[in-house]
């Protein structure tokens, strides 16, 4: 089974430095290209039936069209976490009248990584610090509509540094003589 990729379904190109040119796609009889085009149409394809067959259309959607994707430059709070799988995600947020006004988010992870980063700084928007450290991995997995066994860890990473980020605003917080904000 071809591993799915969620994330950019755009077509193929040789890697940098490959043995194979453009020039030979060039080179390629109208007959040659035809059955090439339709060729990467039909892997595009299979990828997404894969794609479908193994996330929900809530985890699609997000890993999709991710929100929140980026990096606060006047974070209140910000911490990145690296997960068992090498993967790093991060989280910057900015608060208002006690609430998380403001998130953003990055990861160099999966698909999955995408979504639960994505879906859970969706939840965590409008929240009380203490009511987002307690969103657990379960919960977002829930919103998400699971994730097949393999990928459940990515819950756990985007959990484990949105709770980061929380203690580091609590600890700035502290440190400039103040509670919970
Ligand atoms: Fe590493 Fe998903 S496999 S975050």
């Amino acid at each position: 089974m071809v591993a799915a990729n969620i994330v950019g379904a755009g077509s193929p190109r040789p890697p940098a430095g490959s043995d194979y040119h453009y020039e030979s796609v060039k080179e390629m009889t109208e007959t040659e290209n035809a059955d090439w085009e339709k060729f990467v149409a039909e892997l595009q394809l299979e990828v997404i039936r894969q794609e479908e067959a193994l996330y929900s259309a809530a985890v699609l959607r997000e890993a999709r069209e991710p929100q929140n994707l980026g990096r606060l430059p006047d974070a209140d709070a910000q911490a990145a976490v690296t997960g068992p799988c090498g993967d790093t995600m991060e989280y910057s947020l900015k608060l208002a009248n006690g609430r998380i006004a403001e998130l953003r988010f990055m990861t160099d992870g999966c698909g999955p990584s995408l979504a639960c980063g994505s879906r859970l700084g969706r939840m965590a928007l409008g929240m009380r610090p203490a009511e987002a450290a307690a969103i657990a991995p379960e919960t977002l997995l829930a919103a998400l509509d699971g994730l097949p066994e393999s990928h459940q860890h990515c819950a756990t990473l985007a959990v484990d540094t949105l709770r980061a980020a929380l203690r580091e605003l609590l600890e700035r917080s502290k440190a400039a003589g103040g509670g919970e904000r």
